[in-house]
Formats: structure tokens, C-alpha cells, sequence
């Protein structure tokens, strides 16, 4: 077990921690002011981005000292997998139009890119006011597409990462930390 992870059923299976708790809270509660801040007396709405920004969204709406809007969507994944297959499917969508709304989109992490390319390329033609993005990790890597976002909590090294949402096979969402998995668990075993 790695230095600073007790052992606890939870952790086994993580390697390190990578952004720790008193870390990830400072920064969400930052990016909850300059968003804010941003925005301005204009009421956004935050659409998540299922499963894995359902954490991060939690605590980045309430570092937003403003009245806003939350909703969700989801968005097929790589499942059990860790490499992209660049196909992305909408499972569940928004419930109501957002032509004329402040869209800020939230998502977990940007890997290769195409998951965010895909959701601005759908949400942009349904007219938004605007529409901007928030991403909690953003990893540092080559990419086919450009990977914009308009926060990005943490550049990260091109590890798979769990915790604060995100997770392997199901599993570590819950973990109030980023952590490094053991390659064994990625590979779901
Ligand atoms: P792309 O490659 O489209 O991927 O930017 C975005 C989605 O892939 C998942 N993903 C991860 N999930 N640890 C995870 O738990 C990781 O290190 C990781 N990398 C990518 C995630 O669902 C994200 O929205
Ligand atoms: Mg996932």
C-alpha cells in the first residue's frame, strides 16, 4: 500500500493519491468565485456531464455563491475499457431546450478531447446564450482535437485517474481524493 493510503477496503487497488482532498476543495471552491464571477447577474445553467462529474458538480455549484440551474447528461463511456473509442452515444438528455440560456457544460476529465467536442458540437446548434465549459482534469497529452475548456481545475499526467466521481469498472467514485489506480485494476482484474 502506497505512503499516505490507509488501508481500508476502499483503497486497495490505488497506487497513489494523486490531488488530495484539502487540494481538490480549494481549487473547486476557486473556480466556484471565478465562475461566479464571470457570470455576473446572469443565471447560468449547469449541465453534468454523467456519471463521473456528478461529484465535482455538487461542489462546484455550491461554491457558486449565485442562483443557477443544475440538469444532467449522459453520455456512453468506454465501459469497462480505458482507451477511447472516439464514439459517442447521448443515453440520457436534457429535459428542456436551452435556446437563450447561459449553458455552462461540467465534466469530470478531458482525455482525448472527443467526448466535450461531441457535446459542444450538439448543445451549440440548440442556441444557447452562450455556452462554456468547465472541466475539473484536464490530462497533459497530444490530442486530434483542440480540447478547449474555459476552466480546467488540474492539468494532470496522462494517468488513469479515480476518485471524485471518477471511476475503473464501476468502482472509487465515492473516494474524496484523485487517486492513481494499480494497473491490475484497470485492466479489471
Ligand atoms: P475523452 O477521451 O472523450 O474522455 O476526453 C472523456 C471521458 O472518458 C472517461 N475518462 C476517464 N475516466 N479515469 C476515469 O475514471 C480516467 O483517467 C479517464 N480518462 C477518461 C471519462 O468518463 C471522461 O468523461
Ligand atoms: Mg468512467
Amino acid at each position: 500500500m502506497a505512503e499516505g493510503l490507509r488501508d481500508i477496503p476502499l483503497h486497495r487497488g490505488l497506487d497513489r493519491i494523486l490531488i488530495d482532498e484539502e487540494t481538490l476543495q480549494a481549487r473547486v471552491r476557486e473556480l466556484g468565485r471565478e465562475i461566479s464571477e464571470y457570470y455576473g447577474d446572469r443565471s447560468p445553467l449547469l449541465v453534468g456531464v454523467l456519471t463521473g462529474a456528478f461529484v465535482f458538480m455538487a461542489d462546484l455549484a455550491r461554491a457558486m455563491a449565485m442562483p443557477l440551474r443544475v440538469e444532467f447528461m449522459a453520455v456512453s463511456s468506454y465501459g469497462q475499457a480505458t482507451q477511447t473509442s472516439g464514439v459517442v452515444r447521448i443515453l440520457k438528455d436534457l429535459d428542456r431546450p436551452i435556446e437563450g440560456e447561459h449553458v455552462l457544460l461540467v465534466e469530470d476529465i478531458i482525455d482525448s478531447g472527443l467526448t466535450l467536442e461531441y457535446l459542444i458540437d450538439v448543445l451549440q446548434r440548440r442556441n444557447p446564450a452562450s455556452l462554456r465549459l468547465v472541466a475539473l482534469l484536464r490530462k497533459n497529452k497530444p490530442r486530434s482535437v483542440p480540447a478547449r475548456a474555459d476552466w480546467v481545475g488540474f492539468e494532470i499526467p496522462d494517468e488513469f485517474v479515480v476518485g471524485y466521481g471518477l471511476d475503473v469498472a464501476g468502482r472509487y467514485r465515492n473516494l474524496p481524493f484523485v487517486a492513481v489506480v494499480k494497473p491490475d485494476a484497470v485492466l479489471g482484474k
